[in-house]
């Protein structure tokens, strides 16, 4: 589109759309939105109204446009969590790093060009703590003419851990910054915006997955979560993760996934328990924080969803639903387990680029000088895994 291709000459890059490539536009309007979770009404920060917020639809190789009209109450930025964006950082969203944040009352158009990923990633407020409200999907679809290098999925869902606290967010890093102290661990982790019917107040938002015996769906699970890595499952049934951070894996079959902020993955569920048994047509998907440091806190509730098959007559339908076998919350095996059994697809449409020669050896160490106290200080905000070999 000419608007586009103008604003790239602008930005003086020679990035132009590969062929075939297609432009999509979204407004996102910022705007202060009441949403009342675990009996708590507050104020927060959505794109459009929404929390979470839309998600963006395209394929690989297109560019997305997104117009971001800032009606809120503070400076803002937003950043497409793990696009390349070759030689295009101007829209890469941290602010103050690539650009000044957009004002109250001011707007900005970023151009996001897709290259290599296909898949699912997702986009975020790079601007204090905005983005545990202000956050959605980005779907990837495969090239007009292409298909999914596994069996086509009768829907696609987009399934976005998060966390909930009660109080404001921007309250808890100023209180943060001004004593150097901890961060205030969130009062529930979510799933599609919903801590689920085991916290209070929160039975009928629970988010509900609808499905039909015999179907294949494919979940694209984001950890939108400010701190907490998490172990993620469905009752009855395994996932078969496909991708991850929008590159395909080759299929691993599980009974749990672990998944850490800022992270993707994309599994298939299929619905194949016999529909016949009327006494089980739901089914919890649950997510839980994996904490391998002793001494990390974290709410140790657990988020729920329900999976509903519709199609088999249900005695139990207003029962209680089976609940997954997740790990233990400091079950370093079972997420390492996970973890190092994940390959790149890596077959002739899909080959991993990865260079086979390696020149010259580095060794990088990278500390953190975090004081040990009485409590362990919860700042900077995320956790560090043991290295494993
Ligand atoms: C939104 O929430 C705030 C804080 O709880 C409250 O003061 C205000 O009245 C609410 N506004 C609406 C329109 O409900
Ligand atoms: C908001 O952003 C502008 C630059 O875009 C900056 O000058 C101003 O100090 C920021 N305001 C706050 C409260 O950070
Ligand atoms: C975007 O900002 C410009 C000024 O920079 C203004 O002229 C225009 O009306 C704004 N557009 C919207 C949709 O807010
Ligand atoms: C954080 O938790 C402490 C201890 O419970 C409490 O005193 C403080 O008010 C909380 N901070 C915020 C911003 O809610
Ligand atoms: C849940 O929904 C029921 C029926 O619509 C309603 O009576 C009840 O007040 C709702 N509960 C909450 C906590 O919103
Ligand atoms: C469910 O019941 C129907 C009708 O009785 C039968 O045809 C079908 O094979 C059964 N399916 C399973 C999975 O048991
Ligand atoms: C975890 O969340 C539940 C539900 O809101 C709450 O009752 C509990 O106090 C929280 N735990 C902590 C340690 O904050
Ligand atoms: C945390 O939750 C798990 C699962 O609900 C439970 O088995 C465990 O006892 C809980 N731990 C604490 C310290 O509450
Ligand atoms: C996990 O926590 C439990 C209960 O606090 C403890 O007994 C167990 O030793 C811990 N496991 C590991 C691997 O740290």
């Amino acid at each position: 589109m000419a608007i586009s291709v103008a604003m790239l000459w602008l930005l003086g890059t020679a990035v132009t759309p590969a062929e075939g490539s297609k432009n999509h536009h979204y407004d996102f309007v910022i705007k202060q939105t009441n949403y009342t979770r675990l009996c708590h009404e507050k104020t927060v920060l959505t794109v459009n109204g929404q929390f979470p917020g839309p998600t963006i639809y395209a394929r690989k190789g297109d560019i997305v446009v997104v117009n971001v009209i800032n009606q809120g109450n503070k400076n803002i930025t937003i950043h497409w969590h793990g696009v390349d964006q070759p030689r295009n950082p101007w829209s890469d969203g941290p602010e103050y790093i690539t650009q000044c944040p957009i004002q109250p009352g001011g707007n900005l158009t970023y151009t996001v060009i897709l290259s290599e990923e296909e898949g699912t990633l997702w986009w975020h407020a790079h601007s204090d703590f905005d983005r545990t409200t202000v956050h959605g999907a980005i779907v990837i679809h495969p090239k007009k003419g292409t298909t999914f290098p596994f069996k086509k999925p009768h829907k696609e869902i987009p399934v976005i851990l998060g966390e909930w606290w009660n109080v404001d967010v921007n309250r808890l890093l100023q209180e943060a910054k001004r004593t150097g102290g901890e961060v205030n661990i969130s009062d529930a982790n979510t799933i599609n915006g919903q801590p689920g019917d085991l916290f209070p107040c929160s039975k009928n938002g629970t988010f509900k997955l609808h499905v039909e015996s015999g179907k294949t769906y494919l979940l694209r699970i984001i950890n939108a979560a400010l701190a907490n890595e998490l172990f993620f499952g469905v009752a009855g049934h395994r996932l078969t993760v496909v991708g991850t951070d929008a590159r395909y894996t080759k299929a691993l079959t599980v009974d749990y996934i672990m998944i850490s902020p800022g992270q993707t993955v994309d599994a298939l569920l299929e619905a194949d328990r016999a529909t016949n048994d009327s006494s089980n047509c739901r089914y919890y998907m649950a997510a839980r924080t994996f904490a391998s440091n002793t001494g990390i806190d974290f709410n140790n509730s657990t988020a729920t969803a329900i999976m509903e098959y519709t199609d088999a007559p249900c005695a139990a339908r207003a029962g209680t639903p089976d609940f997954p076998n997740l790990p233990a919350v400091n079950d370093t095996d079972a997420a390492t387990t996970y973890t190092e059994q994940l390959r790149s697809l890596a077959n002739k449409d899909h080959p991993a680029d990865v260079p086979a020669h390696v020149d010259e050896h580095m060794l990088i160490t990278i500390a953190v000088n975090a004081v040990r106290g009485q409590h362990d200080v919860r700042w900077p905000p995320w956790q560090w895994q043991p290295l494993r070999r």
